[in-house]
């Protein structure tokens, strides 16, 4: 009966076995993958809109060079995510259809605008380095095809964050108005990096079952907590600060008490209505149809290739 799958699957579970493509599934476990990787994989493609944004204005040929290969970097992680969402069922025409009509989410952070070449900096250190944290945890999901494709996705992200680190660091050393740019991108940056994190854990709808299902291994608030622990020390090394005066280490928790998030913000972008939204998805349509005839193509050329005898 089902019931009895859902315990064997359970178990599973519980003894760190990962779950296969092929294997049964509870529809539930099946649905909230197929949600949180497509999520995941939107979020890597629509990621690549503000860094493409200064590709053309790096200050030099070794930051172009670097900010290129970053940005080929994030769209491959999405289409290998992609790839893992699509061994649960659900194709990719559909998922790139959800993302284009604002039926799927992706993460609210590349909903903000790029003012400056510092927010490169600021994006590698903060961004890349809250997608981190959150990817390192999802190594160990307990769905084979996400754990296995994070593995690779963390190399080279933890690239990406120490590329910004040191970016910022070089604007950190430099003339009064490197110094001023480096922290207006980190003040407009940090923020929005907390809700990268998602809901405080009271309010996260799908955080229970996902934990039980070893879907997420640490919550929402936990490793928000282990991103400002580790900012409040970094940013000490480029003599920067983080905008939030009640930032306080609080002896009893062992950790940095923080002051709250603007909710109506994060809910406001989640919903669609952040500084660039719209903008994001214009850019992926027109990307999309611009891009209709080279799909076409390469579909009929496959066609062709199997009518014509191999040599
Ligand atoms: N931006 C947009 N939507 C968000 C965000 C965010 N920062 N955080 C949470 N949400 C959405 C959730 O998707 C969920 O909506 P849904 O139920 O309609 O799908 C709702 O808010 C409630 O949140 P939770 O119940 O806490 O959702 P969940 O358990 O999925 O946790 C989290 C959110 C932590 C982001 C999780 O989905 C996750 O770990 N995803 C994989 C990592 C990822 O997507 N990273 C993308 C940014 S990093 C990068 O691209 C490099």
């Amino acid at each position: 009966s089902v019931h009895d799958l859902e315990q064997i699957f359970q178990k599973k579970i519980d003894e760190e076995v990962k779950i296969e493509p092929k294997e049964w599934m509870p529809d539930a476990y099946r649905k909230t993958n197929i949600r949180q990787i497509s999520q995941h994989a939107h979020s890597e493609i629509v990621g690549m809109l503000p860094e493409g944004n200064w590709i053309s204005r790096a200050p030099s040929l070794k930051r172009k060079a670097i900010l290129m290969a970053k940005v080929q970097d994030e769209a491959g992680h999405g289409l290998y995510l992609y790839c893992a969402a699509e061994t649960l069922g659900m194709s990719r025409e559909q998922m790139i259809d959800d993302l284009h009509s604002g039926k799927a989410k992706y993460s609210s952070i590349f909903n903000y605008p790029t003012l400056t070449w510092a927010d490169m900096g600021a994006i590698g250190w903060l961004v890349d380095g809250a997608a981190i944290l959150n990817q390192v945890m999802l190594c160990r999901t307990s769905y084979g095809p996400y754990a296995r494709a994070m593995v690779r996705i963390c190399k080279e992200e933890s690239f990406h964050q120490r590329q910004g680190f040191e970016s910022l660091l070089v604007l950190s050393k430099g003339t009064d108005e490197q110094k001023a740019m480096c922290q207006d991108a980190i003040n407009r940056w940090w923020w929005p990096s907390l809700m990268m994190f998602g809901p405080k854990d009271s309010e996260s709808t799908n955080s229970d079952q996902s934990m039980k299902w070893k879907i997420k291994r640490k919550t929402n608030d936990e490793l928000r907590q282990q991103f400002v622990d580790m900012c409040v020390e970094q940013v000490k090394l480029l003599g920067m600060t983080l905008p939030d005066p009640h930032l306080k280490w609080n002896e009893e928790r062992g950790h940095y008490d923080f002051g709250e998030i603007d909710w109506n913000e994060f809910w406001n972008v989640v919903k669609g209505n952040g500084p660039c939204n719209k903008q994001r998805l214009e850019a992926r349509r027109k990307a999309h149809e611009e891009g209709r005839w080279v799909r076409e193509a390469a579909a009929a050329h496959a066609e062709k290739r199997k009518q014509q005898p191999q040599t």
